[in-house]
Formats: C-alpha cells, sequence, structure tokens
C-alpha cells in the first residue's frame, strides 16, 4: 500500500509556533487607535493614476497618517487623487513644490517605473520618509545611486511596496520553512498569465501607456515577475547568481515594443531554482484545484509542497500544505505480479498525492485557554477548511498592514520588512532578467557592479 506520511500533532505544534511568530512581527490593529491625533504622519501621495488612488483608499482607513497633500502631472488624476484621499488635501502638479512643505514628514509614491528614482531621491535629500512602489528602480546606475543614498540618510525609512512581505500567510510559510517543515526548498515555480492582459490606451501618450514601452518600462519582468521574484529571494533566503530566460513580443502587437511573454529560470548558489513565467494569451493557474486565476506560487521541498497566493481585494489570500508522499514500499515479488499501465513500462512507484491542508494562521490555532464557545468556533472552521468548504482568511489586506507598518516605521526608526535592500535586490534581478532575454545569454548578477558606473553595459558572448 502506498504510505503517505501524515501530519502529526507535533507538526501543528510546529506549525502553531510558526504562525504566532508571523502574527506577531507587526503590530495588532487595536494597538494604533490609542495614538494621539498629533502623532499621526503626514503624508503625501505622489503619482495618483490606478496604484496611487488605489493606495489613498486604503489610507483612508489607517488613522495612524493623513494626507495633507497629493501631486500628479495629468489633472484627472490629480482630481482623484483628491477625491480618493477624502482629506481635503492640497493639490500640486509639480512634486518638487509638495517636498519643499516642512510639515510633511513622508511621501508614498506611484509614480510610472522610470519616475521611481527621480522622487525617491528628491524627497530623501529634502529629508522626507519615503514608500517608494515596486519595481524601485528602473536603471543599473539608480541601484548603485540609491544604495549610497539610503547610507547617506540613514534615519529616513525607505520602504518599497512588496505587499507579500506583509502577508501573514507568506510570513507564516517563512516560518515553516525556517524551521524545516518541508525539507530542503529547492525550486519554486511562480507564475503571472493573463488573458489579454495590457492593453493600449487608444489616442493617448506613451506616457499614459507606460507599461508597453521599454523608455518607461520594465515590462511583465518589472510589472509583474517583481513581486514573485522577491518572494523567491525571501523563502530561500538568498539571491541568485545567473538567470537565463526566453522573452518575446508575439500575440500582443499594437504598437508596443515589450515582451508579451516571458520565461525565466532564476539560479540561486545552493542549486535552487525559481522557474517563472508570465504571459497574455491565457489565465489558467493549476494551483488550488483551478479555483483561482493567474497568480501564485508553488514551493516545493524534499519533505511537502505549499501553493500559495496573495489574493486581491475580492478573493483572499489562500496557502495550501501538502506533504511529501513517501515512496511506494514495492517488494520485487509484488512488482512482479503489478502489470504496467503502459505495456514495456517500468511501474513508477511514486506514492499517492494527498489533498492540501490549509495552513493555518494564528486565530485558528489551539493556544489552550480560549472559551468554550471560541473553541467550538475554531473547531469549527477547522472541520469547514478540512472539507474545503471554507478558507482560512487573513484578518487584514497585506496593503493595510503594509501601509500601517511604514507609519510605524516612521514614529518608530524600525526597518521595514520591505527595506531598500529588499527593493535594490528586487530591481536588480528585473534589470537583470530583461538584460538575459534581450541578451539571449546567461546574465550573472555580479555584472550589476560593472554596470551603470559610467562603462560600457555587458555585450554579449561570442
Ligand atoms: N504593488 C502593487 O501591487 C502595484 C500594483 C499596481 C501598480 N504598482 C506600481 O505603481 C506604480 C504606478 O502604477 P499605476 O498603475 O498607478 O500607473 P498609472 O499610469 O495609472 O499612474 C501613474 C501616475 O503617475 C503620474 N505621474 C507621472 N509622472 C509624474 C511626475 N513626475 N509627478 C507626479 N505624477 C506623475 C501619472 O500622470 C499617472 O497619473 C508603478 O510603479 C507600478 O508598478 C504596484
Amino acid at each position: 500500500m502506498a504510505q503517505t506520511r501524515n501530519p502529526t500533532r507535533r507538526d501543528f505544534v510546529r506549525a502553531a509556533g510558526a504562525a504566532a511568530a508571523a502574527a506577531s512581527a507587526f503590530p495588532a490593529p487595536a494597538i494604533q487607535k490609542v495614538r494621539a491625533a498629533n502623532e499621526q504622519v503626514l503624508y503625501g501621495v505622489i503619482g495618483t493614476g490606478g496604484r496611487g488612488t488605489y493606495l489613498l483608499r486604503h489610507l483612508r482607513g489607517i488613522d495612524s497618517g493623513r494626507c495633507v497633500a497629493v501631486c500628479d502631472v495629468y489633472e484627472p488624476n490629480l482630481k482623484n487623487g483628491v477625491a480618493a484621499a477624502g482629506t481635503n488635501p492640497a493639490a500640486y502638479k509639480d512634486y518638487r513644490e509638495l517636498l519643499a512643505r516642512k510639515d510633511i514628514d513622508a511621501v508614498l509614491i506611484a509614480t510610472p517605473l522610470y519616475m521611481h528614482f527621480l522622487p525617491t531621491r528628491d524627497a530623501l535629500q529634502a529629508g522626507k520618509h519615503v514608500f517608494c512602489e515596486k519595481s524601485l528602480v528602473f536603471k543599473p546606475e539608480e541601484v548603485h545611486a540609491l544604495r549610497a543614498l539610503a547610507r547617506q540618510y540613514p534615519k529616513q525609512v525607505l520602504q518599497v511596496g512588496l505587499q507579500r512581505r506583509y502577508s501573514q500567510f507568506y510570513r507564516t510559510v517563512k516560518q515553516m520553512i525556517d524551521k524545516g517543515m518541508l525539507g530542503n526548498v529547492t525550486h519554486i515555480k511562480a507564475q503571472w498569465h493573463r488573458n489579454p492582459g495590457w492593453t493600449m490606451k487608444p489616442n493617448q501618450p506613451r506616457e499614459r501607456n507606460w507599461r508597453l514601452f521599454r523608455e518607461f518600462s520594465g515590462g511583465l519582468t518589472a510589472e509583474l515577475a517583481s513581486h514573485q521574484i522577491d518572494v523567491a529571494d525571501w523563502m530561500f533566503g538568498a539571491h541568485p547568481e545567473y538567470v537565463v530566460g526566453v522573452g518575446g513580443l508575439e500575440f500582443r502587437r499594437d504598437g508596443r515594443d515589450v515582451y508579451d511573454n516571458i520565461q525565466l529560470i532564476f539560479k540561486y548558489p545552493k542549486g535552487q531554482k525559481l522557474i517563472y513565467t508570465a504571459i497574455s494569451t491565457n489565465k489558467h493557474l493549476p494551483l488550488f484545484g483551478g479555483t483561482r486565476t493567474e497568480f501564485g506560487e508553488c514551493i516545493m521541498g524534499t519533505e511537502g509542497t505549499v501553493e500559495i497566493t496573495v489574493g486581491t481585494d475580492e478573493e483572499p489570500a489562500i496557502a495550501l500544505w501538502y506533504y511529501e508522499p513517501a515512496p511506494r514500499n514495492v517488494t520485487p515479488a509484488r512488482q512482479a505480479k503489478e502489470k504496467p499501465i503502459i505495456a514495456g513500462a517500468t511501474l513508477a512507484a511514486t506514492g499517492r498525492g494527498a489533498r492540501g491542508f490549509p495552513v493555518l494562521l494564528e486565530k485558528d490555532q489551539f493556544r489552550g485557554n480560549e472559551s468554550f464557545l471560541e473553541k467550538e468556533l475554531k473547531y469549527a472552521r477547522r472541520w469547514l477548511y478540512s472539507r474545503g468548504i471554507m478558507v482560512p482568511e487573513e484578518d487584514r489586506n497585506p496593503v493595510d498592514v503594509m501601509l500601517e507598518s511604514f507609519f510605524e516605521c516612521v514614529r518608530t526608526g524600525a526597518k521595514p520588512a520591505a527595506d531598500v535592500e529588499v527593493g535594490l535586490q528586487d530591481s536588480t534581478a528585473v534589470i537583470l532578467a530583461n538584460l538575459a532575454m534581450d541578451e539571449g545569454r546567461r546574465v550573472y548578477f555580479s555584472e550589476i557592479e560593472q554596470m551603470g558606473r559610467g562603462e560600457e553595459t555587458p555585450r554579449r558572448r561570442a
């Protein structure tokens, strides 16, 4: 009979420890309520397009900060920014005017990628704390310059918008990996598949379609893969050694010059690999039994697997944990009796797969001191999870946790979970992955050191 290793009580206790550690990394939402009004961080938002207004809508629910200014070069979006803030903020078209205001402690930057570095640099030089969207910077010279600036202004917070770092599920899974619960994690497969993905806005200047043009954008690698490359770096606890890839512009011929499909393999120092795809012609996600689409990661270890995704405002993050099936104990006598499925084929003793367990967050773990009703509710939820009727949900959207955590770092001087180095490593990976696809070669991460230093970018090897 196939032997499937089932989780023991000890495993659940270890998982409980992981969830508790992950949950305690960020302050509980109730704590901020006691904050005095004069402790609010006064901030401005630079770039109030799609993401800037999304952040502003989430920021409305966070009372540890107050939006006092917004800025956008495009009038309709500037108006949207004022409306989304809901605090009657001052409106600017030139971000330097916003930065000149002495009362502003911090800025959140959600401009297009090519316009991340300049406002970030100017904000640091103006003494502001900075939250900047991913991918943090666009060019190799900006990687070096921002690293130097961050050292020059160590008391100012510089946080990057990689929200998975603030998800309870992702943090729990990271703890599970660190406790060895997945064995040796050797491979991660990640995808972000869309259909049709980005389309060209008609009758608009190129800047308004900035994602589709290389002069402004790092394409799918910067806009989508950056999130998941960061997940791999975090879970592996390392940065890649080299990257290879194939990018193509084959299916969306609308004048764009960024790839519409990318396939990348990142090799990490201990041989681990991130295998990554982003395409624009199909959005099936072969995780979670096909119940989600588009994006997710499959983290594979010698003793288990985790399927995970961050979700959206409409769909919660989910994470499923699979035990690695033990190999079938097939004796030679039994093997002789069993008929090969395909004539001539050797019968593979792979072991039977098992259903995935939802990764349990702290709220579903038994502490031992809960009331009768609380305990019953936990049993009920876990029963519903085990039957796939309900999935565990994070209490809070990671975007809210991320924004609140930014203000907390501003107030306390703590280092953000997604700090400048996380952002710069992520941007480096984006830049080098695009180079690998453009030049059709293996690009080593050490090459970044020579790039953007006023010397010629390394060319394709003969
Ligand atoms: N973390 C995430 O999940 C996530 C999701 C979406 C977008 N983003 C990031 O947010 C950034 C913005 O993306 P978007 O979808 O909002 O793009 P967008 O085009 O909708 O908005 C960008 C805005 O910046 C404005 N802008 C451009 N130059 C400016 C300048 N010099 N000063 C002030 N405003 C300026 C534009 O007019 C526009 O309104 C990108 O870096 C993107 O990768 C992150």
